[in-house]
């Protein structure tokens, strides 16, 4: 089991050494190697996705990844960016399936700002399509027109194959969960999502167990602070998936719970915390380390199927939020405030 290891910038560095702490003290003989990726790949070699990390992603069976991006690189020109690596390598290495679980810890109900009967026992699987939508639609840029002023475009398309290969990877987590797909689209207006839809419906055929239903992005952003116990998976494109998983994260505490897998086809997957970089409060020790740790969880059970140390972790991560320990997003009075560091001594601890 080769891991490739790319902590990237801002508080990246200091929650991934406690992940690697973590999978040292598992002992499942993983070999490590670490690389820069976004400003720090920028800072080593001129680029945010430099050859040799990619070449190492792609040698690796799996990519831990820590966050990328800082303010201090937004005037960079848009192919130098941080975040150009991050997509990039997304592309290069094909993972299109994005997995992020909003799952909330019964110790952390009160850390949540909605109410806690709202949240308690919530377990939504977001399943994002990754590599396509106008994130990468072309035509793109910002042009100036012939009247002199400037004009930005950015182009939402999905071919069928694309829309058809998400909408396998959502039903068949459902088959093994509650049996039940939410796919979410903007069909009302937008043609890309009409198709999206005919495709989800095509699909479903295949699976008549599962029970899949509809809703327009809007209203599925209202209904997840409303009821978001309603939704077992929610299957949706790119853009659309990227903002109702940070709104889906605040359900479970803190964006600093949650991890997230991004697998191609064969389960080769990169994972990482479905938060930024945290350019404000990286070198602090603040941070919390347990959403690149339950990423860890995530590669154990998805590209290592060993579900049983997948287990392991994510139970050794309960006892330690169910002694108490909180770092400073998760902290409730009561309860005992910890740095990014001693939580993950704390993970080791409890494994
Ligand atoms: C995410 C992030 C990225 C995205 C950014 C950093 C490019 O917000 O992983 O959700 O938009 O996909
Ligand atoms: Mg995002």
């Amino acid at each position: 089991m080769k891991i490739a290891v790319l902590p990237g910038d801002g508080i990246g560095p200091e929650i991934v050494a406690q992940a690697v702490k973590v999978i040292k003290a598992m002992n499942i003989g993983a070999e490590m190697e670490e690389a820069p990726i976004g400003g720090a790949g920028y800072e080593a070699a001129g680029d945010p996705l430099p050859a040799a990390t990619l070449k190492l992603a792609k040698e690796a069976d799996a990519v831990l990844l820590g966050a990328v991006g800082d303010w201090k690189y937004d005037t960079l020109p848009r192919d130098m960016r941080p975040e150009r690596g991050l997509l990039r390598i997304r592309k290069e290495l094909n993972l299109f399936a994005n997995l992020r679980p909003a799952v909330l810890y019964p110790e952390l109900a009160s850390a949540s700002t909605l109410k806690p009967e709202v949240v308690s026992g919530l377990d939504i699987m977001i399943v994002r399509e990754l590599t396509g939508d106008i994130y990468f639609g072309q035509p793109r840029g910002i042009s100036t027109l012939e009247n002199g002023e400037r004009e930005g475009i950015n182009t939402m398309r999905y071919n069928e194959s694309e829309i058809r290969r998400i909408g396998r990877v959502a039903f068949d987590i459902a088959m093994k969960r509650n049996k039940k797909v939410c796919s979410v689209d903007k069909a009302n207006v937008l043609e890309t999502t009409e198709l999206w839809r005919q495709v989800m419906i095509e699909l479903a055929k295949e699976y008549p167990q599962v029970e899949l239903t509809h809703m327009y992005v809007d209203n599925a952003a209202m209904q997840l602070v409303r009821a978001p116990k309603q939704f077992d998976v929610m299957v949706t494109g790119n853009i659309f998936g990227d903002i109702l998983s940070d709104e889906a994260s605040m359900l479970t505490g803190s964006i600093g719970m949650l991890p997230s897998a991004s697998l191609d086809e064969n389960n080769k997957g990169m994972y990482e915390p479905s938060h930024g970089s945290a350019p404000d409060i990286a070198g602090k020790n603040i941070a919390n380390p347990l959403a690149t740790i339950l990423s860890v969880a995530m590669m154990l059970r998805y590209t290592f199927n060993m579900a049983a140390q997948a287990d392991r972790l994510e139970q050794a991560v309960g006892r330690v939020l169910a002694k108490g320990v909180r770092t400073a997003d998760i902290y409730t009075e009561g309860t005992t405030k910890v740095s990014c560091s001693e939580m993950g001594d704390a993970v080791v601890a409890a494994l």
